[in-house]
């Protein structure tokens, strides 16, 4: 075993992250950063890079060795001497076959798209994590590179639509004549999509946008867009913030939408995108046929096989003067800021595994786990999705039952266990309250209905607030804690009875909540403000 060049007097072995060049065409991200190194070494790593692996990110060899990193002449020395090796692109079964069993590999692996490479990670008994299957949840978002990338993509492919497109974005006014913003439509206002609305809105051009989910709306219009409209009832909501696959009627509802705009927009963007599946065609070549000579779309998903029909992945193609960019790369055309996101992400995930020598890959974990392709020599099955869900042919309208059906409709008359438990439970409190009222002194009366009053709006304000708004509940809650501990100071007298000591409970419980309502407005706080080393 390998001793820590980190701390050589604890004289422990360290755990050696590997980091090899990208060897993909035209791929010019890298998994590691100058900066991401110090983290990884300040949580009691050792880094090793492939000499050159940053050379296409503006990151020189030197700038990791000054970070605290070592260096590898070539690929197979840095595969095998790595107990975790991190890259940006699925490793091919060459690449792959250089690491020693039991290697942890984090990566895009995709899987499905490269079906080779599964039995050569089980056959090295390699624990591989595919970094494009971490769940979509609000703790892993930190860790989500599909996220981060998307974002950086959706920018990208503005830029790429204004480099091809023969305007102003922004509406112009000159001595030598005046235009009209440029039009873009937005297709799927996923994260690629909200960030190619945020940046042609700040180009000055016009933008609508159109989505399956409903929650879509209110993100595309908070940043200045128009949302469309079918005419047609189907929820697209997936679950997790994933659509569904569409209904025929709905695709047909769609593009008929499509062919109307494409008489009037002027580039289009298209990141429509069921996950697991091929990217749904929305601009077939009647569609592409409707636009004006000069007019540009942006396939994003042209990986998943297009959402236009006559896009080809990885090049730009005319057709009717339409010019029609299937670039795959998009992020990696940003590859400096696209290297230091993904870079950030890893961090977060091999802080998630554990720090130093408390690494490890935990099956318990449920970031982790979802994302495992390979351990222990095993494929793993993936877990079982909730979402999205097959999209199933509008349901016709429940028949009524026949006659001789007597025993199902007993059946859903009959109430069950737990119908009975609430009614029981209903009649016990209406009881107590009757006795309450009857006997309680006039004082209690009036303190215990302000009290229910107070547990009814204190549930309402919590439950019926979106999760994404409790921060800012805080700090309304806050205030009403603030009441509490007056309140409960009221009480406590010298005395100690039951009223000075439900006080002093009630002062202990706000404060406590008052204390935890700042520490997190703190966190918020912090990830706003600037940071001169850049951290995430
Ligand atoms: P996402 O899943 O967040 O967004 C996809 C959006 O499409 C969702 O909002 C979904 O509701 C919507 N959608 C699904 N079916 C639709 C339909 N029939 N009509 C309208 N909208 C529909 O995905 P994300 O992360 O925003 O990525 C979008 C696309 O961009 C993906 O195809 C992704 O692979 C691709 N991408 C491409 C890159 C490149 O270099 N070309 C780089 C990064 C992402």
């Amino acid at each position: 075993m390998r001793l820590s060049s980190a701390h050589p007097s604890a004289r422990r072995p360290a755990i050696r992250i590997g980091v090899p060049r990208e060897i993909l065409p035209g791929e010019r991200r890298v998994a590691a950063t100058p900066e991401s190194i110090r983290k990884l070494r300040e949580l009691g790593f050792e880094v090793q890079v492939e000499k050159g692996a940053g050379a296409d990110s503006g990151i020189l060899d030197d700038a990791y060795v000054e970070a605290g990193a070592t260096l590898a002449d070539t690929a197979d020395a840095l595969w095998k001497a790595a107990d975790v090796v991190v890259k940006v692109r699925p490793p091919t079964p060459d690449e792959a076959s250089r690491a020693r069993p039991g290697t942890t590999l984090i990566s895009l692996l995709q899987p499905e798209r490269n079906p080779e490479l599964p039995p050569v990670l089980q056959s090295m008994k390699l624990s591989a994590i595919a970094l494009e299957r971490i769940p979509r949840v609000t703790r892993a978002q930190k860790m989500d590179v599909l996220s981060s990338m998307a974002n950086l993509a959706g920018y990208r492919a503005v830029i790429e639509a204004a480099q091809h497109y023969q305007g102003f974005f922004g509406p112009q006014i000159t001595a030598a004549g005046a235009t009209p913003p440029a039009r873009v439509l937005i297709i799927g206002a996923g994260v690629a999509g909200l960030a190619a609305i945020a940046a042609a809105r700040s180009l000055g051009a016009e933008v609508r946008a159109f989505d399956v989910r409903a929650a879509a709306r209110e993100q595309v219009e908070s940043l200045g867009a128009a949302f469309l409209q079918v005419d047609i009832q189907e929820s697209g909501d997936g679950g997790g913030g994933y659509a569904k696959t569409m209904s025929k009627e709905f695709i047909e509802a769609e593009m008929a939408l499509f062919r109307k705009q494409a008489a009037e927009v002027d580039i289009l963007i298209t990141t429509a995108l069921v996950p697991g599946t091929r990217a749904p065609i929305l601009l077939p070549r009647d569609v592409v046929e409707k636009l004006k000579p000069g007019s540009i779309i942006v396939d994003m998903a042209a990986e998943q096989g297009g959402n236009c029909e006559l896009c080809k992945p990885g090049e730009v193609i005319e057709f009717n003067g339409v010019q029609i960019i299937g670039f795959t790369d998009l992020a990696s055309r940003m590859a400096g800021t696209a290297s230091r996101f993904f870079a950030n992400n890893l961090v977060h995930l091999i802080t998630e595994m554990g720090a130093g020598e408390k690494f490890r890959v935990d099956l318990e974990n449920d970031v982790v786990r979802p994302a495992l392709v390979t351990h222990g020599g095993e494929v793993l099955p993936p877990p079982p999705r909730k979402d999205p869900t097959p999209a199933a042919p509008p349901k016709p309208a429940p028949k009524p039952p026949p006659a001789d059906a007597r025993p199902q409709q007993h059946a859903i008359m009959a109430p069950s266990r737990h119908a009975w438990g609430t009614t029981i439970g209903g009649l016990l409190i209406i009881g107590l309250l009757f006795i309450l009222g009857r006997f309680a002194p006039e004082d209690f009366l009036k303190h215990f209905t302000v009290f229910i009053l107070a547990c009814f709006v204190g549930w309402q304000v919590i439950w019926s607030v979106s999760p994404a708004l409790h921060t800012p509940l805080m700090s309304v809650t806050n205030a009403i804690s603030g009441i509490i501990i007056i309140g409960g100071m009221l009480q406590i007298g010298t005395d100690i009875d039951l009223a000075s000591i439900l006080g002093a409970i009630a002062v202990l419980v706000a404060a406590i909540n008052i204390a935890g309502g700042f520490l997190v407005t703190q966190r918020m706080l912090k990830m706003f403000r600037k940071n001169p080393g850049g951290g995430a």
